[in-house]
């Protein structure tokens, strides 16, 4: 009881501190509160002055987050808007980093675009300050760290599998692995920038390195006669493969073949991946950071070989809607 009232007092102390800093504050507020803003940027206006970060922009998903025809069809022609929130976010360093982000009404085409990372509806914002530079950047340490995406990209816990993993310990964040630094050319010299594709498996080749498939034959040194073993490891991927989205999966298929290389009988198929909220049946199947799995086949009667794939699906549910291969192997015994 009296620990309760000590608090309570306490609390009521700071509250009437808090109080009398505002009224001070209030009486003579920073000029930076009150200025206009430095300029009103329109996303064209960064595209002159900034082509080669615009190109990679342009050819990025989150360009694409408005008019990628699956978005269209998947928000019901637009109509529903609940989507509006991340597609078309407004200027995250106005709302602030780091929670869910807002709506905006103009300029939908161009998804998530320079000024949503870059504008605070004052000024610019980059990594560090440059008054030198004609757009004025004023600092936001904040781009720097998993605050400029976990605003949109923490629906499903990406955000939670990457602090669990040793990057997180090391110091390796998602700029880190999602914008390598690239060589820009200016007049004189080059500087060092950000790549601003955003790569991810549906690129060719991002996620090749980062999983390791092996398969283990009958033949090879530790095989069994009667089984195939197949194995998947996520080496490289900070959080898990796959994460984030609901729509997607990873697919691990293994095809036993005859003498004659055809197949025998239907592939097995091992699925990574987030279940829908009414898929009450599925679990989460999704593979940590650093975590192996792995699945023995017995050998069908007849079978000489076996391939074996993994294959991205964006979509998991509409065979439609391109599928990737990122692996393939081939083991004849
Ligand atoms: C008139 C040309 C011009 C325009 C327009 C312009 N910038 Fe810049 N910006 C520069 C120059 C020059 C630099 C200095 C660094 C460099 O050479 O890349 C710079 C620096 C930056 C940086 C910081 C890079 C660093 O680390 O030093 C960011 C971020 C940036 N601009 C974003 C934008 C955005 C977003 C827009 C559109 C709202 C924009 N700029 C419009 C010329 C321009
Ligand atoms: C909280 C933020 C957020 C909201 C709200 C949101 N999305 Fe997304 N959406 C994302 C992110 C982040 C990705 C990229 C995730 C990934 O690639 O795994 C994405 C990707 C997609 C994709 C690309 C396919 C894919 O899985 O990569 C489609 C299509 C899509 N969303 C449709 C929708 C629709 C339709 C709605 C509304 C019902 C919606 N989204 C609401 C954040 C959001
Ligand atoms: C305003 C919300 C938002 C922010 C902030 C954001 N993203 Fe995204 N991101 C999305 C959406 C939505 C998509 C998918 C667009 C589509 O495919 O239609 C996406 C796509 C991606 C993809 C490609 C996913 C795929 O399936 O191919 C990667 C990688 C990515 N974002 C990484 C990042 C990183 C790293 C940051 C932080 C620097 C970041 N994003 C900030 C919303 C956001
Ligand atoms: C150590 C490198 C690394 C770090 C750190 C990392 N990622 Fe990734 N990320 C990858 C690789 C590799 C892939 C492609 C494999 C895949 O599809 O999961 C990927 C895929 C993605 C995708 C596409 C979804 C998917 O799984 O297909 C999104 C979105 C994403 N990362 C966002 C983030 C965000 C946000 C952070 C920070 C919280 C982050 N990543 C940290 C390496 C990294
Ligand atoms: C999803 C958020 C996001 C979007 C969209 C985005 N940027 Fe960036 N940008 C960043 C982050 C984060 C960094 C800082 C990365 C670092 O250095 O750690 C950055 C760095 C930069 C830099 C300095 C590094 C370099 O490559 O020169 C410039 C300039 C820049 N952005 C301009 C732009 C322009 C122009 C656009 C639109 C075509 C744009 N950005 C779109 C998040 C974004």
């Amino acid at each position: 009881m009296n620990a309760l009232r000590l608090s309570l007092i306490a609390l009521l102390s700071i509250g009437t501190a808090v109080g009398i800093y505002y009224i001070v504050a209030g009486a003579s507020p920073p000029p930076a509160a009150s200025a206009p803003p430095e300029r009103i940027w329109r996303n064209e206006d960064c595209r002159a002055c900034h082509p080669d970060v615009w190109q990679e922009w342009w050819e990025s998903w989150h360009r694409m987050a408005w008019v990628d025809p699956l978005f269209k069809k998947l928000s019901n022609n637009y109509a529903d808007r609940t989507c509006y929130d991340c597609h078309i976010p407004r200027n995250i360093p106005e709302v602030g980093f780091g929670p869910r982000t807002l709506p905006r009404a103009s300029d939908k085409e161009s998804g998530i675009h320079c000024l949503s990372c870059h504008y605070d509806g004052r000024s610019v914002v980059a990594l560090r300050a440059n008054p030198s530079a004609p757009c004025r950047p004023r600092a936001a340490p904040e781009l720097g760290t998993e605050l400029a995406c976990i605003g949109c990209h923490n629906q499903h816990k990406l955000h939670e599998e990457w602090r669990n993993s040793v990057y997180f310990q090391q110091g390796v964040g998602c700029t880190d692995c999602h914008m390598p630094v690239v060589e820009r050319r200016r007049e004189d010299r080059t500087v060092a920038g950000r790549h601003h594709a955003f790569l991810s498996s549906r690129n060719r080749d991002f996620s090749r390195l980062a999983v390791a498939v092996s398969v283990v034959g009958p033949k090879e040194p530790g095989g069994r006669t009667d089984r195939l073993t197949v194995s998947i490891t996520n080496q490289e991927v900070g959080h898990d493969f796959p994460s984030d989205s609901r729509h997607k999966a990873v697919d691990l298929m293994t095809q036993f073949l005859g003498a004659d290389e055809q197949p025998l009988g239907p592939a097995h198929r091992e699925r990574f991946h987030i279940p829908r909220r009414d898929a009450l049946d599925q679990t989460r199947t999704t593979l940590p950071h650093g975590e192996t799995r792995t699945f023995e086949y017995p050998l069908p009667a007849g079978a000489a070989a076996a391939e074996v794939q993994l294959v991205y699906r964006i979509m998991k549910d509409d065979p439609n809607v391109d599928a990737q291969t990122l692996l393939r192997r081939i083991v004849r015994w």
